[in-house]
Order: structure tokens, then C-alpha cells, then sequence
């Protein structure tokens, strides 16, 4: 049976939901995912609940009794329950039909038996009954599978109805080193034509999802070597740099507190890096934006990825920090972090010295300081602070002193120049 020991939260709150269902009559089952993990005793965090009948009126129940709030979805009689810390989503048992492939499905309400069915695999369409006997269901061998390490549809016409599960079976598979058998196997490549179908937001989220699991580049790996990349871009490249370079960033990533306090890295960057990493592959940054609806933060990780890959050449000549900053600056961190990590040696340390030293550096004296001098704002400032950051960034100056020193030198030299123009 399963151990709920490892979710300590299911553990608190299923005696309190299967009390209330079974007051009301109503069956509630803990569902998809979360038995996988619970089963393969993996950590879990999202819990899906299906029941059997309306879980709008199960949730309401579930309120009075428990106090939290309510968000309810009638049209897809689904509700999310906000109690203490939690946000538990209840829907309702139902089956799926697909108007046309890569559509969203027509839902109706249906037994267990039937909303198990039409889910995506047999490791992901198992329940666990919470009305007494609790109770263990698993119609279509997910355990079995399970035990295997099998990834199975439930019908030969799952990717098809779904393109969606080409990227899921693929995910599943490299996250938990499971393989795709035979026969699943042989129904990808008919599905492949109908990936073109799905929506830009629908398969963005697939590499969204993707790029947020812990080993990416497994996964990216395989959709490559299953042609299913060229949905991107029929011209994107999947090269052990690639490869390499999700990886470099995973155990950059790794170190949280080298990557939040020297590079300002955001616990989410991941997904805005993963597209910068595509887009330095791409062959046309702007198609590939377009054909995924990317939104602006992530188009601009897809242009600069592709920006960065080409200037890496440049970095590796540039021989003084202060080039560097000319070729980089105005690329943001994401951006950063992915030319760091498509580059390697000499290159990579400039990229990182960049991007956690350098874009910082900026001078001691400042406007204020030239106008308590007697200096008259206007663009001789802008050259001065430009000129002492350049100093800095070399090594040249890194005094208060030296600054100064600076300052009057340029401007000596400027009056100098003065002149000899006047004079000439
Ligand atoms: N599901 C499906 N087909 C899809 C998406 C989801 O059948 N295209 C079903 C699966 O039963 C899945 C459940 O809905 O287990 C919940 O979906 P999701 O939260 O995306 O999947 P999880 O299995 O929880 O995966 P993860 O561990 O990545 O959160």
C-alpha cells in the first residue's frame, strides 16, 4: 500500500477530506502524478483530488467545515481550496474527447474508471481511493509499469490526441530513467506531423516544464534524436555544446547562494535561461519567439542567446576588461549566464568575470563631486565618469586618489588641447 509517510501534508489532510466525503456521499480520490511519486517514494508537492460526481459542491463542503477559501471554475466544475498554506485543486471525474488532434478536449463528467483513462500514461493513471477502505486503483498497470520503468500510453491514440504527451513521455522518461516501450515508441513518429497543431503557449509550457526539471539537457537530448526539436526551428542545433552547456549552468545553479549572490541569478531564471540557450542554436530567433507567443522578457533571452553565441569569438580576443564591457553590456544577466556557459576556458572566466565583477565596477567620484569642483554640468561628465569606470575596469586607477588624478589629468589635457586649438 501506499507509504504517505514522505508527505507528512496528504497525511494531515486526508482524514479531513475522506470524513467529508463520505458525509455527503460524494468518492474522492487522490490522483495522477503524486501516486507515481508517492509510490516510487519521490518527493511530491502538487496533489491532484478528482471526484466522483461535482467537486464544487465537495469543495463547498470541505469550506464550511474546515474554514479557507474557495475559487471555483463551473464551466470545468473544478475548484481550488486555499486552506492555511495550501492550494489544493479538486476536479471533477470526467472524460475527454478530442474534436480535432492538438485541441483542447470537449469534457463530461464520468466515473474514475473513465477520467483514468483518458489520462497520458499508466504510471500517471493511477487513484487512491480516500472513501473507507482506502484503496489502491490501478486499472491500467501503472504499478506494474512502474516497477519496470516503463513509459506506456493507455491507446494508440494518445499522442495524437494530445502532442502535448510526445514532450511529457520523453520528460517522464529522463526524469525518472524509466524507457518508452516498444509499442508507445512505434506510435511517436505518426504523431510528429500533428505537433505543428498545438498552440504556441501549449508547447511553450512543454519546454517551460522541460527546462525546469533537473537534468534538461536529457530531455532536450532525446526530443532532438526524436526530431521533435525541429517544432521549434527545423534549423536548430543540438550540439554537445548545448548539451554541456545546461549542464555547466545546472551546477552553476547548484550552488545557490555562488549563483543568487555573484551573478543574480532569480530562483526562476531557469526558464528565461534555457531560452537563451535555444536561441544561441536557432537559426531564426524571431520565428521561434513568434511560433512559441514568447512574452517579452523570454523573446529578448532568445535574441540575446543568439547575440551572445555570436560574440563569443570577440570576448576570446578582447584583450583588456573594458573591451568585454563594450561587447556585453547591455545584455542581461539570463543572457550572461548563457554565453558564460556555451563558453569555455579563458572565455567563460571573461563572461564570468563580467557578469559578477565588472558590470559593477563603477567610479568613486561622481557628478556631484565634479560640480563641487567649480565644473559645469554637461557631456564633459559623462566622458569623465566613462573615462575613470574604463581606468577602473583595467586596473589602471583604484583610488580615491587616483580618481582625482584622473580627473585633472583629462582636463589638463582638454585645456592643453584647448590651446593649441586656439593657437593654431
Ligand atoms: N495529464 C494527462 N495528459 C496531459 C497532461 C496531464 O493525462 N497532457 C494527466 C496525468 O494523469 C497527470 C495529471 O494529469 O499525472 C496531472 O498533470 P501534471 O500536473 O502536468 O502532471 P504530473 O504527473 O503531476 O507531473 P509533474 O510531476 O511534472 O508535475
Amino acid at each position: 500500500m501506499i507509504d504517505l509517510s514522505a508527505a507528512p501534508t496528504l497525511d494531515r489532510l486526508l482524514p479531513m477530506l475522506c470524513e467529508t466525503a463520505m458525509d455527503i456521499h460524494l468518492d474522492v480520490y487522490l490522483v495522477g502524478g503524486v501516486i507515481r511519486d508517492l509510490l516510487l517514494r519521490r518527493s511530491t508537492v502538487d496533489f491532484d483530488f478528482a471526484v466522483e460526481g461535482d467537486a464544487i459542491e465537495f469543495t463547498r463542503e470541505l469550506a464550511a467545515r474546515h474554514g479557507g477559501t474557495l475559487t471555483m471554475h463551473p464551466t470545468f466544475r473544478t475548484a481550488t481550496w486555499s486552506y492555511q498554506e495550501l492550494e489544493i485543486d479538486f476536479a471533477t471525474a470526467r472524460t475527454e474527447t478530442y474534436p480535432e488532434p492538438a485541441m483542447l478536449p470537449v469534457v463530461t463528467p464520468a466515473s474514475i474508471d473513465l477520467d483514468l483513462y483518458r489520462r497520458d500514461f499508466t504510471i500517471n493513471a493511477l487513484a487512491l481511493r480516500l472513501n473507507e477502505p482506502r484503496q489502491l486503483i490501478d486499472l491500467y498497470g501503472g504499478q506494474e509499469d512502474l516497477r519496470s520503468g516503463i513509459i506506456r500510453v493507455l491507446h494508440d491514440h494518445s499522442f495524437i490526441d494530445d502532442p502535448t504527451r510526445l514532450f511529457r513521455a520523453v520528460r517522464f522518461e529522463q526524469r525518472l530513467n524509466f524507457h518508452i516501450e516498444p509499442h508507445t515508441f512505434s506510435l511517436i513518429a505518426p504523431a510528429l506531423p500533428y505537433v505543428s497543431r498545438l498552440s504556441g503557449e501549449r508547447l511553450r509550457y512543454e519546454f517551460e516544464l522541460i527546462f525546469s526539471e533537473d537534468e534538461p539537457e536529457k530531455s532536450l537530448h532525446r526530443l532532438h534524436d526524436l526530431g521533435l526539436l525541429t517544432y521549434l526551428d527545423s534549423g536548430l542545433i543540438f550540439d554537445e555544446t548545448l548539451y554541456n552547456a545546461f549542464r555547466s549552468y545546472r551546477l552553476l545553479a547548484a550552488d545557490q547562494q555562488y549563483a543568487q549572490n555573484s551573478w543574480h541569478i532569480k530562483t526562476n531564471s531557469a526558464i528565461n535561461i534555457g531560452w537563451a540557450l535555444l536561441g544561441s542554436r536557432t537559426r531564426d530567433p524571431e520565428q521561434m519567439a513568434r511560433r512559441l507567443m514568447l512574452d517579452r522578457t523570454a523573446t529578448l533571452a532568445v535574441h540575446g542567446g543568439q547575440r551572445i553565441a555570436k560574440l563569443l569569438d570577440k570576448v576570446a580576443s578582447a584583450q583588456k576588461p573594458s573591451e568585454v564591457d563594450a561587447l556585453l553590456n547591455d545584455l542581461p544577466t539570463e543572457v550572461l549566464v548563457a554565453g558564460s556557459v556555451l563558453a569555455s576556458g579563458d572565455t567563460r572566466a571573461k563572461v564570468t568575470a563580467y557578469a559578477t565583477t565588472w558590470r559593477y565596477v563603477t567610479p568613486l567620484l561622481s557628478g556631484k563631486d565634479f560640480t563641487n569642483w567649480g565644473l559645469s554640468p554637461g557631456p564633459l561628465f559623462g566622458k569623465l565618469l566613462r573615462g575613470l569606470r574604463t581606468a577602473r575596469l583595467d586596473g589602471q586607477i583604484s583610488s580615491l586618489e587616483q580618481e582625482r588624478e584622473f580627473v585633472q589629468r583629462v582636463i589638463a589635457q582638454m585645456a592643453a588641447d584647448d590651446a593649441t586649438g586656439e593657437d593654431a
